[in-house]
């Protein structure tokens, strides 16, 4: 589901993805396009949390409710005022604070620890998680009815190597931040450094992708090589470490068009002819591999080119 229809939800919104995929980002950029972004935005990661310390965190609690709680304590939830509150890793919670998220989320009330009447609750919740939360509820670790209830708005972040069009836009966006914020203006990827940074499975996702463009940048001046890459990078063989056959595919033919565009000079009708395709096909996936063919004019120009 598309982010300005997620800020539009008042309820709660799930978002999935590995560690790095940006769901702590996403839930920032979600809260700061709903009619909530004066309202304060709250998170709290249940994964670092003890059970207890979760509930008297989130519910507040009160004055001789357990050892240690020496005066009564407002939670989150009694700061939120019309905000968002990020809960973190929900797939960390115990069963029994599931069931209370439950009931908060579905009644829109809560109760402190140690209290007997209930609260009401006036915000929006968006969760996190990076574990598969329907392999929990076959397990009897998640609640069937709250996976159910996070499901109804719920957004998935890909992994950073599944979309080549997004991670090649992140590698030119963050290499040029870095650039900037080290000052380090001459630095440039060489195309066959860039080609092994697609071509590498980024584990990490984006967070990896800019801590790796912080390296280069702090470490290299000028026109940055293949050997300039660590050595895991310089090793990629997009054959071996894309899983996905689509993935693999598309990164071929996105290459094989490169390649054939550079050598036809760029010029889109005398390569379709040659390969063999209609000016239409070409330019449809020029559009879907986002080419830029005065880039590729450029580069002939220069004599940049280093094969593929
Ligand atoms: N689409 C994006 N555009 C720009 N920066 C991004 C994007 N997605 C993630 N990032 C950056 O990547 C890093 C990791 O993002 P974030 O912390 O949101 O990931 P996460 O999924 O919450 O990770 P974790 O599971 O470890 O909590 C941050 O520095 C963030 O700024
Ligand atoms: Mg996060």
């Amino acid at each position: 589901m598309q982010l300005n229809k997620l800020a539009r939800v008042e309820s709660v919104i799930l978002l999935e993805g590995e560690s790095g995929t940006g769901k702590t980002t996403t839930a920032r950029k979600i809260h700061q396009a709903s009619i909530r972004k004066n309202k304060p935005f709250i998170e709290i990661d249940l994964a670092s949390l003890s059970e207890q310390l979760v509930e008297s965190e989130l519910f507040g609690h009160l004055k001789g409710s357990f050892t240690g709680a020496n005066s009564n304590k407002e939670g989150y939830l009694d700061k939120i005022c019309g905000g968002t509150l990020f809960l973190d890793e929900i797939g960390e919670a115990s069963l029994q604070t599931q069931k209370k998220l439950l009931k908060l989320i579905e009644e829109k009330k809560y109760i402190p620890v140690g209290a007997t009447t209930y609260k009401s609750f006036n915000g929006t919740i968006i969760a996190a998680t990076n574990k598969k939360l329907w392999k929990m509820v076959k397990k009897g670790e998640f609640r069937k009815d709250l996976f159910f209830r996070l499901m109804v708005f719920h957004h998935e972040l890909p992994k950073l190597k599944e979309d080549i069009n997004f991670l090649e836009k992140a590698i030119e966006v963050e290499f040029q931040n870095k650039k900037i914020q080290y000052q380090n203006y001459h630095a440039s990827l060489s195309k066959c450094a860039k080609d092994s940074l697609l071509a590498y499975s980024w584990p990490g996702n984006y967070r990896e992708l800019k801590n790796m463009m912080e390296y280069l940048i702090v470490c290299h001046k000028g026109k940055i090589e293949k050997a300039d890459l660590p050595i895991n990078l310089q090793k990629i063989d997009p054959l071996e470490d894309y899983s996905n056959y689509h993935i693999v595919m598309e990164y071929y033919e996105k290459q094989y068009l490169l390649k054939k565009l550079k050598n036809f000079g760029g010029m889109v009708n005398k390569t379709a002819r040659e390969i063999g395709i209609s000016k239409v096909t070409l330019i449809s996936k020029i559009k879907k591999y986002d080419i830029k063919i005065a880039d590729i004019k450029m580069e002939i120009n220069e004599g940049l080119a280093c094969g593929l």
